[in-house]
C-alpha cells in the first residue's frame, strides 16, 4: 500500500525536560505544523522530524502512537544546522533581512550532515510505492539525498517561506548546492506565483537550467515548479473557536474590554513579523487620532521562538521596550492601551481572541503566507471584523478585501487602522464574507488535493539525456539506412551546430570545413540539405548562397529551399498545446478576482478583469503578467498587458512550423535527419517523424535521441557519413 511520508524539521510536538526532570510534550508552534497536521490526520502514513531534546521510553511510545518517527540530532548539530544555517543564514536571507544573515561554512556542514541523517532515517523506513513529501527551508538538500537513495520514489517538496528574488538568493555561498538539492524533487511547491518566478530565475541564473511551462529539466529529469497557496483547516479553527472553553473566554473578554474596539496581533516573536513597526503605527494612531484613545485596545500575543538566537533576543527586548513606552505614555489606571502576552496560548484562548477582535492587525515585513490572517477570517466570518494585512505576506495575494498596508509606512498603517476602526458594519461584513468564501474554497484539504494531483501526475516531458556518440561510430550506425534511401532530408542548424560560436556573431561565416561538410552531403544522390537558422536571410545568403543547400531564416519567417528560388515568407503555427497550461493559470486568477473571465481565441487567451474591483484586480494583473513572462520566456508566445486584460499570444513561428512547410514543399522523404544545439531546435525535434535521426549538439538534455559533443564533431560525422554512403 502506498503511504505518505511527511518530513519536516520539527514534529507537531516538541519534547522537553520539565523542571521535575520528566519529559514534557508541547505542541509545536508555527504555520507549517498548522498546515500539515490535518494532512497527516487524514492520510495516515508517517511523519519524520526532530522531536526535541529529551526522548525517553514513555515519550517514544507517544511518538509511535501518533506515527511520528524521530530523527536524532545532537545538541551541537542543532546549533550549526538549526540555529546556524537554517535560522541565521537561510531564514533571514529568504525574508530579505540581509543584515541578519551570516554565512559560516561549518554551519553549512552541520546542515548537510543533518539533512543526510534525515535521508538515512527515511530510506530505512521507506517502502516501494511510498510518496515522500519534504517541507521547508531546513531540509532543502534532502530531495536530492533521497533521490540518490531511492531513485524511483515520488518526492515532493514544499517551501513555507518566501523564495527571494534571484539577486538576493545569489548571495548565498552554497546557492548551487541548495538548488541541486531541491531539484531532487519531482514537484517544488511554493505559496505564490512570485516565489515560483524567483525560483525559476535562480535555476536559470545559477545552474543554467531552462524551463518550459513551469517544468525545468535538471540532469535529464523533469522538475515541476508551481504555486500552491497553503490553506487552513476551517473546521478545526471553527471547532476550537466555538468550543465551550472558548465561549467562556469570549464572555470574560467581552466583559473586560467592554466598550472598546479590540485590535489583535498574533505573531511568533520574529523580526520578520514587524512587531516594532506595528507598535509604532499603533502609537501614531493614538497620537494622531486622539478620538480613539479611550475606546481601543491592542492585544498582542508574541509566541516565543528561537530564543537562543541573538537577533530574536534583541527583537524581544525592543518589542518590550516599545510596549512599555506606549503604555507609559498613553495608559491610565485601569486602562492600558496594549495588553502584551509573551507565551504560547491554548487554542480555545486563541479562538476566543479571534472572535472578539474587531480588527486583526497582520503586518509582517515579509511572510511566506501567514495563516493567522486566514484563521482570523475563518473564526470571525459571521461577525463584522476587519483584516489589516501587509502586502508583503503571501496571504495578501488571495485576501484582496483586506485593508492592505505597507508596514514600513508607519503613517500609512496608522491611517489604515483608523479606516478599519471607522468602517461601517455592513462593509465589514461583506468584505469578510468574500474572504471567507475564498479561505474556505482553498482550505488545507483543497491545497493538499491540488498539490498531490500535480505530484502524482506522470511527468510528461520527453526531454532526457540523449545517448552520446563519437562522430565515427554515429556515422557507422546511420550509414546503412541512408544508403538504402532514395530521397533524404538533412535539417541542420547553423550556429553552435555546424559552425562554432564566435564573440562577434557577424564574424561566424562558414569555414572551409563547414562548407566542405555541407557540400559533401549535397553530393549524396537524392539528398536535400536545409540550414534551419534564426539568422536573417541576407547573412545566410551571403554565407551559403553559392552552395546547393536550402535556407530557412529567422526560425521559419523566410524560406528559400532551392538556390534558384526567391525568398518567400513562412506560415503560422497551428500548435495549441500551450493553451492547456496557460488556461490552468488563468483559471486560478478567475477564482481570485471575482468578475474576471477568460476569453479563448484561435491564437491567444485573454484574462479580462474589466468588471472586477479595481485595486485588487490591478494588483493581480501585474502578478499574473510577471509570472507568465517568466514562465513562458522560452516559448514562441508573448504576454501583453492591455487595458483591463492580460493576453498570451502566439508568435506563430518556430522551427517546428518551418518543418511543416519544408515537408510540404519538397517532401516526402524516406530518410530524415535533424541536428541542432539549442532550445529553438527542440521545436523541430518535437515535430519530426519518430524514425527521424535527431542529434543534439552538447551535453544538455534534449528531445533528440543522440548527441555529439561539438560543431567539430558534427562536421567530422557528416564527412564520415558522406564517405561511407558514397563508397
Ligand atoms: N499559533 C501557535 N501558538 C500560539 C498561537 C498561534 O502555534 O500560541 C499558531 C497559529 O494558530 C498559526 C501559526 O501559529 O497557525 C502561525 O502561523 P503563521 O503562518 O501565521 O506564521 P509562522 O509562525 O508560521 O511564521
Ligand atoms: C515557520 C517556518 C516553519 C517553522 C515555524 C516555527 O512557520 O516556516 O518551518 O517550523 O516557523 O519555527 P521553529 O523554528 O520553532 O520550528
Amino acid at each position: 500500500m502506498s503511504r505518505l511520508l511527511l518530513v519536516s524539521n520539527r514534529l507537531p510536538v516538541t519534547l522537553r525536560r520539565s523542571r521535575s526532570g520528566n519529559t514534557e510534550i508541547v505542541k509545536s508552534s508555527g504555520g507549517l505544523v498548522a498546515g500539515v497536521a490535518p494532512v497527516h490526520q487524514s492520510e495516515g502514513g508517517l511523519w519524520f522530524g526532530y522531536p526535541g531534546e529529551h526522548v525517553d521510553k514513555a515519550a517514544r511510545e507517544v511518538l509511535d502512537e501518533a506515527r511520528y518517527v524521530p530523527v536524532t540530532v545532537s545538541a551541537s548539530e542543532m546549533r550549526g544546522y538549526y540555529s546556524g544555517y537554517s535560522n541565521s543564514s537561510l531564514w533571514p536571507l529568504f525574508h530579505y533581512f540581509i543584515e541578519h544573515a551570516r554565512f559560516d561554512r561549518r554551519e553549512f556542514e552541520a546542515y548537510r550532515t543533518v539533512n543526510e541523517r534525515f535521508a538515512d532515517t527515511i530510506a530505512e523506513r521507506a517502502m516501494p510505492g511510498d510518496t515522500i513529501w519534504v517541507h521547508d527551508y531546513q531540509l532543502m538538500l534532502l530531495p536530492r539525498l533521497l533521490r540518490e537513495r531511492l531513485p524511483s520514489a515520488r518526492i515532493g517538496f514544499f517551501l513555507h517561506i518566501p523564495f527571494p528574488s534571484s539577486e538576493v538568493f545569489g548571495l548565498l555561498p552554497q546557492r548551487e548546492e541548495i538548488l541541486r538539492g531541491l531539484a531532487g524533487a519531482d514537484l517544488i511547491g511554493v505559496h505564490t506565483y512570485d516565489y515560483a518566478r524567483h525560483l525559476v530565475s535562480s535555476f536559470r541564473r545559477y545552474l543554467g537550467v531552462f524551463g518550459h511551462e513551469g517544468t525545468i529539466n535538471v540532469d535529464g529529469r523533469a522538475v515541476e515548479i508551481a504555486a500552491h497557496p497553503l490553506g487552513i483547516s476551517v473546521e478545526d479553527v471553527r471547532g476550537y473557536a466555538y468550543s465551550s472553553a472558548a465561549e467562556n473566554r469570549v464572555a470574560d473578554l467581552m466583559r473586560d474590554m467592554r466598550g472598546r474596539q479590540i485590535l489583535l496581533g498574533i505573531d511568533r516573536l520574529d523580526y520578520t513579523k514587524g512587531l516594532p513597526l506595528k507598535l509604532e503605527a499603533f502609537r501614531t494612531l493614538l497620537s494622531d487620532y486622539p478620538k480613539w484613545r479611550d475606546s481601543i485596545v491592542l492585544i498582542q500575543v508574541a509566541i516565543p521562538s528561537r530564543t537562543n538566537i541573538e537577533s530574536y533576543r534583541a527583537q524581544k527586548a525592543e518589542v518590550e521596550r516599545l510596549v512599555g513606552d506606549i503604555n507609559g505614555a498613553f495608559g491610565r489606571p485601569g486602562r492600558v492601551p496594549i495588553h502584551y502576552i509573551y507565551r504560547s496560548i491554548p487554542s480555545a484562548e486563541l479562538g476566543a481572541l479571534y472572535r472578539v477582535a474587531d480588527i486583526a492587525v497582520v503586518t509582517p515585513l515579509r511572510d511566506g503566507m501567514n495563516l493567522v490572517a486566514k484563521e482570523y477570517v475563518a473564526a470571525h466570518s459571521d461577525a463584522p471584523g476587519v483584516l489589516v494585512l501587509s502586502e508583503f505576506a503571501g496571504a495578501a495575494t488571495e485576501l484582496g478585501e483586506a485593508i492592505r498596508v505597507n508596514p514600513h509606512d508607519v503613517d500609512g498603517t496608522a491611517a489604515a487602522l483608523n479606516q478599519a476602526l471607522e468602517m461601517p458594519a455592513a462593509e465589514r461584513k461583506s468584505r469578510m464574507q468574500a474572504m471567507f468564501r475564498r479561505v474556505q474554497g482553498n482550505d488545507v484539504h483543497a491545497w493538499y488535493r491540488r498539490y498531490r494531483r500535480a505530484l502524482d501526475r506522470e511527468s510528461t516531458t520527453d526531454i532526457t539525456l540523449p545517448e552520446r556518440y563519437s562522430p565515427e561510430s554515429l556515422a557507422e550506425k546511420i550509414a546503412p539506412a541512408l544508403r538504402s534511401a532514395k530521397r533524404s532530408l538533412f535539417l541542420i542548424d547553423y550556429d553552435g551546430t555546424i559552425r562554432e560560436f564566435v564573440d562577434d556573431p557577424a564574424a561566424a561565416s562558414p569555414t572551409d570545413e563547414t562548407l566542405s561538410a555541407l557540400e559533401g552531403l549535397t553530393s549524396i544522390k537524392g539528398a536535400r540539405v536545409v540550414i534551419v537558422s534564426g539568422r536573417g536571410r541576407e547573412l545566410l545568403d551571403d554565407w551559403l548562397g553559392d552552395t546547393d543547400v536550402g535556407l530557412v531564416a529567422e526560425h521559419g519567417l523566410w524560406f528559400r529551399l532551392a538556390p534558384d528560388q526567391e525568398w518567400n515568407r513562412g506560415g503560422h503555427r497551428a500548435d495549441q498545446a500551450w493553451k492547456t497550461y496557460v488556461m490552468s493559470v488563468l483559471d486560478e486568477y478567475v477564482g481570485r478576482v471575482p468578475g474576471s473571465l477568460v476569453e479563448e481565441k484561435v491564437a491567444s487567451l485573454v484574462w479580462h478583469y474589466r468588471a472586477a474591483a479595481d485595486d485588487l484586480a490591478n494588483w493581480q494583473a501585474r502578478e499574473l503578467a510577471n509570472y507568465l513572462e517568466e514562465f513562458l520566456a522560452n516559448e514562441p508566445l508573448e504576454v501583453l498587458v492591455g487595458a483591463k486584460n492580460v493576453e498570451v499570444r502566439q508568435h506563430g513561428l518556430n522551427k517546428g512550423t518551418a518543418y511543416e512547410r519544408i515537408y510540404q514543399e519538397i517532401g516526402p522523404f524516406d530518410f530524415e535527419m535533424a541536428i541542432g544545439d539549442d532550445r529553438t531546435d527542440e521545436d523541430l525535434f518535437a515535430v519530426v517523424p519518430s524514425d527521424t535521426v535527431t542529434i543534439h549538439v552538447g551535453p544538455e538534455p534534449s528531445r533528440a535521441g543522440m548527441s555529439l559533443s561539438s560543431p567539430e564533431a558534427v562536421r567530422i560525422f557528416l564527412r564520415s557519413l558522406t564517405g561511407l554512403v558514397r563508397r
